[in-house]
């Protein structure tokens, strides 16, 4: 064997990337696994555009059947994204025996189960490491070097848009849809940015995060997901006022026989480590009974970084073909027959410290009627910020409780805002702060 055959479906951002990888870096790749890797075909719609990286002749097509039934093709990169094409090209490239990489954590995160299944009828492997974190090689590690672990608990930020957001944010004030455009300009962001923004790519990582640990398949409608559109700069101030970060946490625990999967803001201490990842930078933190907490840090989107863990998992495959064996091992990390349906604990049920901030009219009894419906609800408060009177006679109140149950937060505010005090609708921020 003197070379392996790669095809790539979609020339977009990543697509780029590897491009410009596998060119720039060829030697060393051959190198290391004493074979080269060639890159045979490209498909994409677009074959016109100019994207400042070399491509041999004939290389380029619109039809991406050429790149799935190519006979010189052992490894098929799949970057198109999205659900319904990524799917079907996917599908028939193993059924035409070719190995997958792909960094489509949606598809995945949705349609795991069945491509995983294909995989495993033809003999073909399925490898995903830029789903999850860009760069860094947080699912390799789970799957080998901490495997004989049970995992307790999965924290990230897994969003590199959303973080990067947040940050220019807090450190400069920015507003939120400039950043975001910056965001976009750098290929950070999905292809719908809503995905960043609201929480579902997160939400995507999580999911492929916690069937990792845990061990479970998941019901990816149930896990619990807020984006960060709602925080305001305000916010933003009186966390760093109370000693904190905001940042959008995905967070899986496993609690007896059921896990919790929820991505949301949260508030986390400034002296802990995950409040120092900022801008496109992700973290991983991950406890496991031996190993006890493994932190991952890099950059957890962009072109360079996502190619580099693309081509890592072709170099990977390529490793196997050389010696003649495929699909070492289960994509998932455990034995397909031995997954399990651990349910996702509802939201209403998880506890956690609250940050609470309400916008009332500056009058007697206000503080009273809120303390009142907190208090009734089981709710204990921690500390209070009342700031000075804003224009119209509104004052921000901020809460910080003590551990409470969701549901007893979510009854206080219902009743709390049906308040004729009450000028807009109170906010929640949950806090993670007990981290062992
Ligand atoms: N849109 C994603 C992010 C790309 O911003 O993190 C990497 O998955």
């Amino acid at each position: 064997m003197k070379e392996i055959g790669v095809g790539l479906l979609g020339f977009g951002t990543i697509g780029t990337g590897v491009v410009k990888l596998l060119g720039r870096n060829a030697a060393l790749i051959e190198e290391k696994l004493g074979v080269g890797l060639r890159l045979k075909k490209i498909a994409d719609l677009d074959i016109t555009t100019d994207r400042g990286v070399t491509v041999g002749p004939g290389v380029l097509t619109r039809n991406a059947e050429e790149v799935i039934s190519d006979p010189g093709i052992s490894v098929v990169i799949e970057l198109i994204g999205g659900y319904k094409i990524a799917r079907e090209l996917i599908l028939k490239a193993i059924e035409n025996g070719k190995h997958i990489v792909t960094a489509n954590k949606a598809l995945l995160a949705v349609h795991g189960e069945e491509i995983y299944a294909a995989a495993a009828r033809k003999g073909v492997e399925v490898r995903y490491e830029a789903a999850v974190g860009g760069g860094i090689p947080v699912l390799s590690a789970i799957k080998g070097n901490m495997a004989a672990n049970h995992f307790g608990t999965v924290l990230g930020i897994l969003n590199g848009t959303c973080n990067y957001i947040l940050t220019k944010m807090t450190r400069e004030g920015a507003d939120f849809s400039a950043v975001l455009k910056t965001a976009q300009e750098l290929g950070y962001a999905e292809a719908d940015p809503t995905f960043d923004v609201e929480g579902v790519d997160t939400a995507h990582k999580l999911a492929i995060l916690v069937t990792l640990c845990f061990g479970t398949r998941v019901a990816f409608d149930n896990i619990y997901t807020e984006g960060i559109s709602a925080i305001s700069a305000m916010d933003i101030n009186y966390a760093k006022e109370f000693g904190f970060k905001i940042k959008l946490l995905a967070i899986g625990k496993l609690d007896g026989d059921r896990v919790e999967a929820r991505v949301h803001p949260t508030m986390i201490p400034l002296d802990y480590p995950m409040a120092d990842v900022d801008g496109v930078f992700n973290a991983i933190r991950l406890t496991g009974d031996f190993v006890d907490t493994v932190m991952f840090y890099g950059r957890g989107a962009g072109m360079d970084p996502t190619a580099s863990a693309i081509v890592g998992d072709v170099m990977a495959i390529a490793r196997n073909l050389m010696v003649g064996v495929g699909r070492r091992s289960a994509p998932l990390g455990y034995l397909d027959h031995k997954l399990k349906n651990l349910d996702i604990k509802p939201i209403g049920e998880i506890v956690s410290k609250y940050y609470l901030r309400f916008s009332a009219l500056d009058k007697p009894g206000v503080l009273a009627r809120i303390a009142g419906a907190l208090g009734k609800n089981d709710i204990s408060i921690e500390s209070m910020i009342q700031s000075a009177r804003m224009a119209g006679e509104t004052v921000p109140i901020v809460i910080m409780t003590h551990e409470a149950r969701e549901s007893n937060i979510r009854r206080a505010l219902d009743e709390i805002d049906s308040c004729d005090f009450i000028t807009e609708h109170s906010k929640l921020i949950r806090i993670e702060d007990a981290l062992q």
